[in-house]
C-alpha cells in the first residue's frame, strides 16, 4: 500500500451542525500524527474543478462553534458520472492527496465508496447529516443539535397552541428516517409523532385523534416527519375535513433545523470522530465510516452505513404514546 502523506478533507450533503467541527479535528489530528491536509471546497464539485487549498492548524482556528461548513457542501452531480469521477481522481493527484476523508451523509458515503473502488483511493467517511440515519453509529455529527432546535421551536410552539386552543402539526427533517420525530416529540411532550417507519402500519392520524385529545389539556402538538406525501399540510387538510371541531395550525421548522453553533454533544462526537478517522488512516482501514456504538469508537465499512434499514428503537414509540394518555 502507498505511503500516505497527505490527507485531503470534504464536506458533502446537506450540511449539519458540528461539520466545521469536525474539519478542524480531521486537521488537527493530521497534523499531529505527521500528516499534511488539503481543505476540499464545495464537496465532490471542488475535487472535479480543482478548489483545493493547503490546511495548517490555524486555518481551522475558532471552528468549533461555528455551525454550517467553511468547506462548503454540495450534491455533486459531476460526481456521479464516470468522467466526473477520473477528473477528480487526476486532480487528486495532481494535487499529492493519498487519501480523503468526507463527511457526509448516505449519498456522500455512497460517492466516496464507488470512488474507493474504481480508483482504490483510502476513503474514510465521517456520519455527518442531522437525520441521524447512517447505520452502524448510534449518532450522527449534527443530531444532537438540531433535536435541541426543534425542541426549542416546538416549545415556543406550544405556548401559542395553548393561549388558542389548538392543534398544531409540527414539520420536521429527516428525510426517510423518523429520529428526529420520535426523539424531538419525547423531548417536547407532544401528543403524538407521524414518521415514516410507522407509515406501514395502523393510520397514525386515526390512532391519535381516536385517543381523543384529553380534556385537561387545550392544545396539541403532533410532530411530523417530512414526506412529499403526507407531511403536516397533508394530515392538518385531513383534520379540517374529517374533525372539523379542530381548529388546526401547521408549522412547517425547513431548514433553521440545519443551522446554528453545535451543542456540546456534538462538538464532542465530531472531535472524536475526526481524531478517530485518522487514527483508521494510521490503521490501515480503508473504505469505512468512524461511527459510535455504546460510547466506543467503531468502523463500519461504507457498504453496511449506506443501508437503509437503520430503524427507530420501537420502545421509544411506547415511551411516547405512554407519555401522552
Ligand atoms: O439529509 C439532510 C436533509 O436536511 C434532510 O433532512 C432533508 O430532507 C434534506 O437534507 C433537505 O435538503 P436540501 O437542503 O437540499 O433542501
Amino acid at each position: 500500500m502507498a505511503e500516505i502523506k497527505c490527507i485531503g478533507v470534504l464536506t458533502s450533503g446537506g450540511d449539519s451542525p458540528g461539520m466545521n467541527a469536525a474539519i478542524r479535528a480531521v486537521t488537527r489530528s493530521a497534523i499531529a500524527k505527521g500528516f499534511s491536509v488539503k481543505g476540499i471546497y464545495r464537496g465532490y464539485d471542488g475535487l472535479i474543478n480543482r478548489e483545493i487549498k493547503p490546511f495548517t492548524t490555524e486555518s481551522v482556528s475558532n471552528l468549533i462553534s461555528r455551525g454550517g461548513t467553511i468547506l462548503r457542501s454540495a450534491r455533486s452531480k459531476g460526481f456521479m458520472t464516470e468522467e466526473g469521477r477520473k477528473q477528480a481522481y487526476d486532480n487528486m493527484v495532481a494535487e499529492g492527496i493519498d487519501a480523503l476523508v468526507v463527511i457526509g451523509g448516505n449519498g456522500s458515503l455512497t460517492g466516496a465508496r464507488i470512488f474507493a473502488k474504481e480508483f482504490d483511493v483510502p476513503c474514510i467517511g465521517l456520519p455527518g447529516t442531522i437525520d441521524n440515519d447512517l447505520y452502524g453509529t448510534d449518532f450522527t455529527i449534527g443530531y444532537d443539535t438540531t433535536l435541541n432546535t426543534i425542541m426549542d421551536c416546538v416549545d415556543k410552539i406550544k405556548d401559542t397552541a395553548n393561549s388558542h386552543e389548538r392543534i398544531f402539526f409540527v414539520e420536521v427533517m429527516g428525510r426517510d428516517a423518523g429520529f428526529l420525530a420520535l426523539n424531538s416529540a419525547i423531548a417536547c411532550g407532544a401528543e403524538a409523532a407521524i414518521i415514516p417507519e410507522e407509515l406501514i402500519n395502523e393510520d397514525q392520524l386515526k390512532e391519535f385523534i381516536g385517543h381523543g385529545i384529553r380534556k385537561s389539556k387545550n392544545s396539541s402538538i403532533v410532530i411530523v416527519s417530512e414526506s412529499p406525501k403526507c407531511g403536516a399540510m397533508y394530515y392538518a387538510e385531513r383534520v379540517k375535513h374529517e374533525y372539523p371541531e379542530y381548529d388546526v395550525r401547521v408549522s412547517i421548522l425547513g431548514h433553521l433545523q440545519r443551522g446554528g453553533s453545535p451543542s456540546a454533544r456534538d462538538r464532542i462526537l465530531a472531535s472524536r470522530l475526526g481524531a478517530g478517522a485518522i487514527d483508521a488512516i494510521l490503521d490501515d482501514q480503508r473504505n469505512v465510516m468512524i461511527g459510535i456504538r455504546n460510547n466506543e469508537i467503531v468502523y463500519v465499512p461504507f457498504k453496511d452505513a449506506i443501508r437503509s434499514d437503520k430503524s427507530v428503537d420501537s420502545r421509544l414509540i411506547s415511551v411516547l404514546k405512554e407519555m401522552a394518555i
